[in-house]
């Protein structure tokens, strides 16, 4: 038994973010923007922001966007009065804006109370319309806002069907200026998801045939990517895989990866798809032998004879985008370990395929010694 839902309504093509100012949901609405300041210099994203007829503009989003700066939006779209938003930047942009969405509809001034104190999401949202200029997070259909709540020293998902965008727009011209480091690791964040929503207890069939397609697009064009970085094809492709691997978690969630990912960002700084890519490999090797020969199908399925082979291919990928592969490389001292191991046990680890215990935890961070 399963069910798949999905309300956002996608919009994909090169240029297609220059049709924006047609879309009869922002016609006559009080539009404000969300970005990002050093994404809002791009040429082709001030192009979209200037094509927008908007009462506001919001920039002061920080990567891994904290409480505080969707409590701030959130008071400047109930001030403005803002009927719609479109998000324009990474992961981080997307996430505050789906979150202050919600928030600005209610009289509550923190999403602290939702994030880390566990009250139950109700009520209305602004509609969001999300226009990804990276792609790796699948933030742009996925009802989840990853936020950081810096005084509490939380990061971690707020999930709630409230924050599903109405529309996302996704051009892959606007991610042709990524630079190579940042493209590895957002595809590599993208691939995890393909990889968690397929391993995910959750998973299921719909998720499973986008999961597979999207690893096969990324494993296939990702290495010709960093030869040729604004090669429009590429990115095309890149910007569809990241989609499918948004839609293949969106419902089954992530698993371990992720809940490594959030103490190795927290404490020593790693860029989201950086920590994900980081324990890749190793999780990969921990959770085969659990799936009952799913990982081989997966494998098979991306365009490889085998489980080594993706990670090998995986760990060539990441090594040729200076990405790290040890905790020296990451800057994490091995006193550390312990600190990893115990803030690793997250409840994402519910969904993976193998039950997570102490000494596995100990074994994948070991592994990268
Ligand atoms: N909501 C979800 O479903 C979901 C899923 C995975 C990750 N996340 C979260 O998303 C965030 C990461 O998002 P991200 O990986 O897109 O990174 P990001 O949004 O933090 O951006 C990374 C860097 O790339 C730059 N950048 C963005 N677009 C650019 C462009 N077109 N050209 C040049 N530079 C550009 C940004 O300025 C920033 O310096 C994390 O907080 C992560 O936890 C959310
Ligand atoms: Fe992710």
């Amino acid at each position: 038994m399963w069910t798949f839902h999905l309300p956002t309504k996608i919009h994909f093509g090169r240029g297609i973010s220059k049709t924006l100012p047609e879309y009869p949901e922002l016609s006559g609405q009080r539009i404000t923007i969300v970005t990002e300041k050093s994404v809002a210099k791009l040429d082709a994203v001030r192009t979209v922001i200037d094509s927008l007829n908007h009462v506001a503009i919001f920039d002061k989003v920080q990567p891994n966007p904290t409480v505080e700066n969707v409590d701030t939006l959130s008071e400047l779209l109930r001030n403005k009065q803002a009927e719609i938003i479109v998000a324009v930047g990474g992961g981080s942009v997307l996430d505050c804006a789906k979150a202050s969405s919600f928030l600005a509809t209610t009289s509550n001034p923190s999403i602290r109370s939702y994030h880390s104190e566990g009250k139950i999401l109700t009520g209305g949202r602004i509609p969001v319309i999300t226009v990804p200029t990276t792609a790796g997070t699948g933030s742009e259909v996925t009802p989840i806002a990853v936020l950081d709540d810096e005084e509490k020293q939380v990061k971690s998902p707020l999930s709630s069907p409230l924050f599903y965008p109405v529309s996302a727009v996704i051009d892959p011209d606007l991610t042709i200026s990524v630079p190579i480091r940042v493209t590895a690791a957002t595809a590599l964040d993208a691939l995890s998801h393909a990889l968690e929503g397929f391993w995910s207890k959750n998973h299921q069939p719909i998720c499973d045939t986008l999961a597979k397609e999207s690893a096969r697009i990324i494993l296939t064009h990702l290495g010709k990517l960093y030869e040729n970085l604004d090669n429009p094809v590429l990115r095309e492709h890149l910007a569809y895989a990241a989609l499918l691997a948004g839609i293949a978690f969106q419902m089954p969630k992530n698993a371990i990866i992720h809940a490594c990912s959030f103490p190795l960002s927290k404490h020593f700084h790693l860029p989201h798809g950086e920590a994900c890519a980081f324990t890749m490999e190793a999780a990969i090797r921990l959770n085969t032998p659990f799936m009952e020969g799913r990982m081989e199908e997966f494998a098979f399925a991306a365009g490889f004879n085998s489980v080594a082979e993706i990670i090998n291919t995986i760990t060539v990928l990441k090594r040729r985008a200076g990405l790290p592969c040890t905790l020296r490389e990451a800057s994490i001292d091995i006193d550390s370990i312990d600190l990893l191991v115990k803030e690793s046990f997250h409840p994402l680890l519910n969904n993976n395929p193998k039950t997570i215990t102490k000494t596995d935890l100990y074994r994948i961070y070991d592994e990268l010694t």
